[in-house]
């Protein structure tokens, strides 16, 4: 794809990535995502905002020599995360004038990760402007989204704020600006709870931040622009700050079957109570999904056997994922069958330090589930669906 304007001295320069499935070799892609940079010329000098992944190398030079770019005053990186920052050696090779402004804590980051000479590196403080003659731009740090060195760069004069990952998504499209609301919300939001959702706390503080901006436009650095910030930001705000919804998760594994009957029971006896249950089988289901419907979620229940008298491995992945991701959950339990022991509860528990969570009473059966079993279940549905009515 070719330059694209934005506003007058303002062109998209990025790269679409229609093909790539996968990110960090563990978050699945399955709408491909995009680097985007852009390219700010003022009356007196010119900026490069975010480079591309270095995979993309040869698409953001030849952009840049479709604009003509013969100088380049500097370059911006808000985030040293290599899908933005990859490309950086060779643009500062390219353009040997050029200085490379970042926070103080991404300089050191990208002497180490990139071998950026140190030398072509100026650190801007928080709210540092630069001139670019009749453009400015301002930083503002914004440390742990998702990094501890990121920052977000201001455009005044055009009121565009170009924010690196936050607020960005994962998505392949040949649209500049969002045309799907709809499908950007998804994928705006699976990629919050991929990427964002640990740092919900940060992310509060940098929102109540830039309610003092006026914004109008949102330029982020995956995905499409946002002409109607207050989408993205409305958005953010409630999966940030909101109670989480009347929803279960309930991701299970089951090898014979007698997990899987107490799945179909509970989540009918919670349907049943006015309940939303999502259901994943951890064998077969989209991480980025499951992470997804964390977001919201109330209630996460796993379901699993014992195996070797201790979680199946998958339920395991998914209690230490979900630790991870650090959703706004706010009650756990476990259900499964085991054979002739189980350590199910204190080793899944162990695995989920980081959640603020109540945990309800588990339940686990001997073998095939049985009435009494499945009455234990009934309760269970019950205690959730009360424990909702009070969120
Ligand atoms: Fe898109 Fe944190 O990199």
């Amino acid at each position: 794809m070719h330059p694209r304007e934005i506003r007058r001295g303002v062109h998209y320069v990025g790269a679409v990535d229609w093909d790539r499935r996968l990110f960090d070799e563990l978050i699945p892609l399955p709408d491909g995502t995009s680097y985007n940079s852009y390219m700010v010329r003022g009356s007196e000098k010119s900026a490069l905002i975010d480079t591309v992944d270095p995979a993309m190398t040869d698409l953001l030079l030849a952009n840049l020599d479709s604009l003509g770019i013969k100088t380049l005053d500097y370059v911006i990186a808000n985030h040293a995360e290599q899908d933005h920052s990859g490309t950086l050696p060779r643009i500062l090779g390219r353009y040997p004038m050029a200085k490379l402004l970042c926070t103080p804590k991404c300089q050191p980051m990208l002497v180490g990760m990139l071998a950026v000479p140190d030398d072509r590196i100026m650190a801007v403080e928080d709210g540092a402007k630069i001139s670019l003659g009749d453009r400015t731009l301002e930083f503002i740090h914004a440390p742990w989204v998702h990094w501890p060195e990121t920052m977000l760069t201001y455009l005044p004069e055009e009121k565009i704020l170009f924010t690196c990952d936050l607020f960005g998504s994962h998505l392949a499209t040949s649209d500049l600006y969002v045309t799907d609301e709809g499908q950007v919300f998804e994928s705006a939001r699976r990629y919050y709870a991929e990427i964002m959702m640990p740092f919900r706390t940060n992310i509060e503080k940098h929102l109540e931040r830039l309610g003092g901006y006026a914004i109008d436009l949102i330029a982020p650095s995956h995905g499409p622009i946002y002409q109607e910030p207050e989408f993205i930001m409305d958005a953010y705000r409630h999966w940030v700050l909101d109670s989480p919804d009347n929803t279960v998760v309930l991701a299970y594994v089951s090898m014979h079957g007698s997990t899987k009957l107490m799945v179909k029971h509970l989540v009918a006896a919670l349907v049943a109570r006015g309940v939303r249950v999502q259901q994943f089988d951890l064998s077969s289901a989209d991480i980025g999904k499951l992470a997804e419907a964390l977001v919201d979620a109330a209630t996460l229940v796993l379901g699993t056997p014992a195996m070797l008298a201790g979680a199946h491995p998958l339920a395991a992945y998914a209690a230490f994922l979900t630790n991870i991701l650090r959703p706004k959950t706010r009650f756990a339990t476990i259900i499964g069958s085991f054979g002739w022991g189980s350590r199910l509860k204190e080793q899944i528990i162990g695995l989920l330090p980081n959640l603020k969570v109540e945990f309800l009473e588990p339940v686990l059966v001997k073998g095939l589930p049985r009435e009494t079993d499945f009455a234990a279940l009934d309760r269970l549905a019950e205690t959730i669906a009360a424990r909702h009515k009070e969120l």
